[in-house]
């Protein structure tokens, strides 16, 4: 099955949003696979955000998400990586959506709460530099038959 990365990032622990970021992936069907609480490593940043090492704004990203721990997650499910981002809402929350977790929570795109793998390839990726195979929990939904056709 499908699996994402979703995180949330400083500001969103700080705010106390941990629940509720939760709670839209558990209603909309998705199984957490993994979670932990961790104050990342500025090495572990750095390689996650690789790809935007020449943008300007690289260093405030990395202090931004060194800035206080991180709820790190894996969610498994049908399309979980795009549907993932659709519920987190556009990077820039000027742009998100309402119902969004960007469109509700927050107004700059340095402060916006959460992230969310952006392809298949990437979540496999970024799962496998914030947890370890055995992190990773391999079980049923007892409901399954009435969230999948
Ligand atoms: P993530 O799910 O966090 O990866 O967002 P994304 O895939 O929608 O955007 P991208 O990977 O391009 O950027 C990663 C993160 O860098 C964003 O979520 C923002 O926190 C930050 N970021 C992106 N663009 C800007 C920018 O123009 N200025 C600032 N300050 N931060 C930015
Ligand atoms: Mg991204």
């Amino acid at each position: 099955a499908e699996r994402t990365f979703i995180a949330i990032k400083p500001d969103g622990v700080q705010r106390g949003l941990i629940g509720d970021i939760i709670k839209r992936f558990e209603q909309k069907g998705y199984k957490l696979v993994a979670g932990k609480l961790m104050w990342a490593p500025k090495e572990l940043l750095m390689n996650h955000y690789k790809d935007l090492a020449d943008k300007p704004f690289y260093n405030g990203l990395v202090a931004y998400m060194a800035s206080g721990p991180v709820f790190a997650m894996v969610w498994e499910g049908k399309a979980v990586v795009a549907t993932g981002r659709k519920i987190l809402g556009a990077t820039n929350p000027l742009d998100s959506a309402p119902g969004t977790i960007r469109g509700d929570y927050c107004i700059d795109v340095g402060r916006n709460i959460c992230h969310g793998s952006d392809a298949v390839e990437t979540a496999q990726r970024e799962i496998a530099l914030w947890f370890k195979d055995d992190e990773l929990n391999d079980y049923e939904f007892a409901d399954k038959k009435w969230i999948y056709e």
